[in-house]
């Protein structure tokens, strides 16, 4: 039995963390922006980036069907790795619909998305502007409950490391692993 998670896991975690505080950052500056040259080229580094989360949470999941997490130690209340488990259920499932509902509004604003500039994707919906404004409000309360899914994502990592004291942040850390008997 592992009892850590594989290197793999650990890049795919930490690289699509950055990503997405990135896309967070760029998506909330570049939309107060006025319109500009620049403003323009931001929304299309941010499309790009979305998209590339988009492919790399499917690869990420295929890896987790092959590569499962490591187990929860038994000092861990049911209910707690319950809720664990809620949680990262819910930030893949945002992992998945914030982009789409990204592509989705772009699509009903009429703005192809062309990835990295060289692959068009298909327009998801026709032009339509109250449609496009309705997925912008929805992208943006998407965008809101990840916000407040992260602080508590990361509030419980860090009461794991400094409050219980377990190696549940360690075994997410490139060098870390966990002690042999936190585990069943
Ligand atoms: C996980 C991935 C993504 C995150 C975290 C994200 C985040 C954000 C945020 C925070 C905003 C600002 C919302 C506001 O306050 O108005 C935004 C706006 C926007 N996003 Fe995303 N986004 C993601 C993926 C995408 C994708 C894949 C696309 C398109 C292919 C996209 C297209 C847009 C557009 C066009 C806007 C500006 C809407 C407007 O001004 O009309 N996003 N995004
Ligand atoms: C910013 C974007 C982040 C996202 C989208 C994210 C998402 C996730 C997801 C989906 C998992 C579950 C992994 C699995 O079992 O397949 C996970 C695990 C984990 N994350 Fe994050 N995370 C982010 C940032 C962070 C940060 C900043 C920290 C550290 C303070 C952190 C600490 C951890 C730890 C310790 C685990 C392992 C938890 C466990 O074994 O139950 N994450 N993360």
């Amino acid at each position: 039995m592992q009892h850590t998670y594989t290197a793999i896991a650990k890049v795919l975690h930490w690289g699509m963390a950055l990503l997405i505080i990135g896309l967070l950052s760029l998506g909330f500056v570049m939309t107060g922006l006025p319109l500009s040259p620049e403003k323009l080229q931001y929304y299309a580094w941010h499309k790009w980036a979305g998209v590339s989360l988009f492919l790399l949470v499917w690869l990420r999941l295929a890896w987790r069907l092959f590569n499962p997490p490591p187990p929860y130690s038994e000092s861990m209340s049911a209910l707690l790795r319950r809720l664990a488990h809620l949680g990262h259920a819910m930030l893949y499932g945002l992992m998945i619909v914030i982009p789409l509902s990204g592509w989705l509004l772009s699509s009903a604003k009429g703005v192809q998305t062309v990835w990295f500039g060289v692959l068009p994707l298909p327009d998801l919906l026709q032009k339509d502007k109250e449609m496009g404004n309705l997925l912008h409000e929805v992208h943006e309360a998407l965008n809101f409950a990840l916000l407040l899914l992260l602080l508590g994502h990361v509030a419980a990592a860090l009461k794991h490391h400094w409050v219980d004291r377990d190696d549940i942040l360690k075994r997410m850390l490139p060098q870390g692993h966990a002690r042999l008997e936190d585990t069943p």
